[in-house]
């Protein structure tokens, strides 16, 4: 894997953050033209997980920075390693930023937050559109350690497909450490002609968005 041209694992870039901190003004205007979409700014939805937990399901907003920080905090160092792909303990201001100040287009995220406790984030999911393969974005996830196993993970990517489907887009890339076995088995049975490709320590799986709803995995 090409690590300088992942923009959902670093999501760091600086040149990036810039440009699409400078996208979001533009696109926060632009999105009133994409009111016909369900992952708009007003989705809401709320769902209870197998353990009872009540979540919340919303797209990520620029206030999030502080829940994404916390978040990041709360999450093991194995999950953060799954994450980013890098030993990684923190994110930086202009990481929050580009986490969080989306075009909700280009860059989508999708966060869960727990019912009761809404200043908590349980995770988040997110895709950003490729340059150069504008039918492609790159995906990804992560669930807070105490909430995994609860459908949380599968429900989040799920919804991100239904939002990348919307928006027209054709595949999701997630680009998964080989040894990643929870991550593998969920993005590979989400979905009817998954493309899955080992490249040396990392897995790239393909994930096609445009299949009818019924072939959804439930
Ligand atoms: C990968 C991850 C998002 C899964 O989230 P989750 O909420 O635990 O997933 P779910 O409970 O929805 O499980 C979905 C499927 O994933 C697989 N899975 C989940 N945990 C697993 C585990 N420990 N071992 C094997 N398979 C597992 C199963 O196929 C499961 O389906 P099932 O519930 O029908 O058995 C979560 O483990 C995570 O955040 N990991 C750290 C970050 C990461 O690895 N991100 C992926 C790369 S971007």
């Amino acid at each position: 894997m090409n690590r300088k041209r992942s923009l959902v694992l670093t999501g760091m870039l600086s040149g990036m953050a810039l440009a699409v901190g400078m996208g979001t003004l533009f696109h926060a205007r632009r999105f009133r033209h994409h009111a016909h979409l369900r992952y708009h700014p007003r989705y809401r939805e709320d769902v209870t997980l197998r353990d009872g937990t009540r979540v919340r399901l919303r797209l990520i907003r620029p206030e999030d920075k502080r829940l994404l920080a916390e978040g990041m905090g709360r999450l093991s160092a194995e999950s953060r390693y799954h994450r980013f792909h890098v030993p990684k303990t923190s994110l930086s201001e202009s990481e929050l930023r580009y986490l969080t100040e989306v075009d909700g287009i280009n860059h989508f995220a999708l966060g869960a937050v727990n019912r009761r406790y809404p200043r908590e984030g349980l995770g988040v999911a997110r895709f950003v559109r490729i340059p150069g393969e504008p039918q492609v974005a790159e995906a990804a996830i992560a669930v807070l350690d105490r909430m995994q196993h609860h459908g949380l993970g599968r429900l989040l990517f799920q919804r991100l497909i239904e939002a990348a489907r919307e928006r027209g887009f054709e595949r999701l890339r997630c680009e998964v450490l080989a040894t990643n076995t929870p991550a593998i088995r969920l993005l590979t049975g989400l979905a009817p002609q998954t493309v899955v490709r080992r490249d040396g320590t990392t897995v790239q799986i393909e994930i096609p968005v445009q299949f009818p709803e019924e072939a959804s995995a439930a």
